[in-house]
C-alpha cells in the first residue's frame, strides 16, 4: 500500500480499458476502484427514483445530470475504505462542472490516465464485453475469455453495449473530455492503449512507480 495512498483518475473513450486496467491497478496498489457507470448501474438495479432517470440518459449516451451523481461520487470517495487505501476514479469527472465540484470538495489526484485507443477498436470491444455478476470481473468473447464452462454460462452484457449506443457515448465523450483534459493538463500521462492488457498495464505501472519514488525522494529531502 502506497503511503500517502494513491489518488489516481483514469479517462479514455467508451470500452479503452479503463475497468479492465482499474483492476490490474488496484491488484497491485491495493487503491479503492470507484467506477462512474458502475456507481449508477447500481443504482439502476436497485430501481430507486435516481436509477430510473439515470438509465433515461444511459440508454441515450449522454451525461447524467450532476444532481444524481456529483454526490454519489463524493460520498463513495469519503468512504473509510478509500481514504485510507486511496482511490481509482473510472470515469470521472466527464465535464468541467464535475472536476470543479472535486476541487472544491478537496480532492485532487496526482496522475491523470488517458487511455488512447482507436475509434475503430472501441466498437469490436463493446459489443464482445461481457460482464461476470459473481465477481464483477470484465471478459471479452475474443480478447479476455471466460476461465470455466461455469463463468461462460452466467455471463451477462451491459444494456447501452450495442454498436448503436456505443457511437451515442463516443460523440458525447468528444464533446466534454477536451475541457476536462485542460484541467490536468500538467498531471497527464498518456498510454497507448490499444495492445495487449498486460502491455497496457506495464506502461501504466512504470508511471505509477514513477510517481512514488518521485513522492518518497521528495519526502525523504524535507
Ligand atoms: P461507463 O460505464 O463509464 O462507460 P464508458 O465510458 O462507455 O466505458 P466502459 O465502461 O464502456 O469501458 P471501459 O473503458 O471501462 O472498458 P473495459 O475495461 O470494460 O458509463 C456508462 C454511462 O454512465 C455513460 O454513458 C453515462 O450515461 C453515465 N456516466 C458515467 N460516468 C458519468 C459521469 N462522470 N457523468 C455523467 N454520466 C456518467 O473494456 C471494454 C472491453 O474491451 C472489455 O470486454 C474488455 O475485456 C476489453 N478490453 C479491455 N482492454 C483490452 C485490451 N487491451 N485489448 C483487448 N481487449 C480489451
Amino acid at each position: 500500500k502506497a503511503e500517502p495512498p494513491l489518488k489516481v483518475m483514469i479517462s479514455g473513450a467508451p470500452a479503452s480499458g479503463k475497468g479492465t486496467q482499474c483492476e490490474l491497478i488496484k491488484n497491485k496498489y491495493g487503491a479503492v476502484h470507484i467506477a462512474a457507470g458502475d456507481l449508477l448501474r447500481a443504482e439502476v438495479a436497485e430501481g430507486s427514483e435516481n436509477g430510473k432517470r439515470a438509465k433515461e440518459y444511459m440508454e441515450k449516451g449522454q451525461l447524467v445530470p450532476n444532481e444524481i451523481l456529483v454526490k454519489m461520487v463524493k460520498e463513495r470517495l469519503l468512504r473509510p475504505d478509500s481514504l485510507e487505501n486511496g482511490w481509482l476514479l473510472d470515469g470521472y469527472p466527464r465535464s468541467t462542472s464535475q472536476a470543479a465540484a472535486l476541487q472544491e470538495f478537496g480532492f485532487q489526484p496526482d496522475i491523470f490516465i488517458l487511455l488512447e485507443v482507436p475509434e475503430e477498436v472501441l466498437v469490436e470491444r463493446v459489443v464482445g464485453r461481457r460482464l461476470d455478476p459473481v465477481t464483477g470481473k470484465i471478459y471479452h468473447l475474443k480478447y479476455s475469455p471466460p476461465e470455466t464452462e461455469e463463468i461462460a454460462a452466467r455471463l451477462t452484457q451491459r444494456f447501452d453495449d450495442t454498436e448503436e449506443k456505443v457511437k451515442l457515448r463516443l460523440h458525447t465523450h468528444h464533446q466534454n473530455m477536451e475541457a476536462v483534459l485542460s484541467i490536468y493538463e500538467d498531471i497527464t500521462i498518456k498510454v497507448n492503449g490499444n495492445a495487449p492488457k498486460e502491455e497496457v498495464f506495464a506502461q501504466i505501472d512504470t508511471a505509477l512507480a514513477k510517481l512514488l519514488e518521485q513522492r518518497n525522494a521528495n519526502l525523504g529531502s524535507l
